[in-house]
């Protein structure tokens, strides 16, 4: 299974701080936003990652996350001319994807997923489509699945203006090769994006897609907006302080894979004089 983690858009949302910088570089607590998905990529058993970014921002990401082999990956990089929409990354990633099944997260998504091992282990290698839905306040914002009593899907939305469910899509999915064909087909939307609902979908009418209720140990933290924004730093901050562990530690999760050995990790963490630098000595000794 190969990996995408999309990193493009205005981020105008978050004006002006993301003027000059990418808003998946910005930090979230300790970390740059975009260790968080990239470490969940990882901890899912994905290290062949492809980085789309916007022309723009594609050497910050270069000098930050590099080749990836320090962390026992290949990490490669696209440039998505315009914002599109989500679905055309897939387009953007045809010769990357090759004849692999595909895994795709967002950049501003942040994951705290204690169960994530077994969900993958049972959700991976599956025909069709696997997504996940997450009960929310607002699912106005989001995608929007709805089900009947029975588990069963009823409809896919995109940011429904009357929402049929509290259940969002969050940005995390697992398709098999046909999503490139099904990105093709699709048309923009009224906002003039090739919307990643539209793919999802597809695979719902061909019978071919699996909804996973994330259970209430997981969290799916927002990075939309300043305020949502803080308090994802908020929620890092109390975890990682109360627990005396991290959450979206790449290196940590490189080295539970086994994609990298003590001697590796020993010589990463001397790259950081500081807590972090630290924390990876001690997950030696674990
Ligand atoms: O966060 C989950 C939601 O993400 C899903 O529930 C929705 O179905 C999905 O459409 C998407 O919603 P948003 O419209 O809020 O996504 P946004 O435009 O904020 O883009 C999400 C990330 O993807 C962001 O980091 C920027 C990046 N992106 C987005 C677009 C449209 C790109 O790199 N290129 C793009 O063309």
């Amino acid at each position: 299974m190969k990996g995408i983690l999309l990193a493009g858009g205005a981020g105008t949302r978050l004006y002006p701080i993301t003027i000059p910088i990418s808003k998946q570089i910005i930090p979230v607590y300790d970390k740059p936003m975009i260790y968080y998905p990239l470490s969940t990529l990882i901890a899912s058993g994905i290290n062949d990652i492809l980085v789309i970014t916007t022309k723009k921002d594609i050497d910050l990401f270069k000098t930050l996350l590099q080749d990836g082999s320090q962390w026992g990956c290949t990490i490669s990089y696209a440039v998505q001319n315009m914002p599109n929409g989500i679905a055309e990354s897939f387009i953007i990633a045809e010769e990357f994807i090759g004849s692999d099944n595909v895994a795709l997260i967002l950049g501003d998504n942040i994951f705290y997923f204690p169960s994530l091992k077994n969900i993958i282990a049972n959700s991976i290698n599956i025909q069709g489509a696997t997504i996940f839905a997450y009960h929310v306040s607002d699912p106005s914002r989001y995608g929007v699945v709805e089900f009947t009593p029975e588990n069963k899907i009823v409809s896919i939305e995109e940011k429904p203006k009357y929402p049929k469910s509290n259940y969002a899509i969050p940005g995390f999915y697992f398709f098999d090769n046909h999503v490139i064909e099904y990105a093709k087909n699709i048309k923009p939307s009224d906002r003039g994006e090739l919307e990643i609902t539209d793919v999802i979908k597809q695979y719902y009418q061909d019978k071919l897609l699996n909804v996973i209720k994330m259970d209430k140990g997981t969290a799916w933290l927002d990075t939309g907006t300043v305020g949502s924004l803080m308090e994802a730093s908020q929620f890092v901050h109390v975890l990682e302080n109360r627990q005396g562990l991290k959450v979206g530690c790449v290196e940590e999760q490189a080295y539970l894979m086994n994609y990298i050995n003590d001697n590796q990790l020993k010589k990463l963490s001397t790259h950081f004089n500081n807590e972090y630098g630290e924390y990876l000595k001690t997950l030696l000794n674990a």
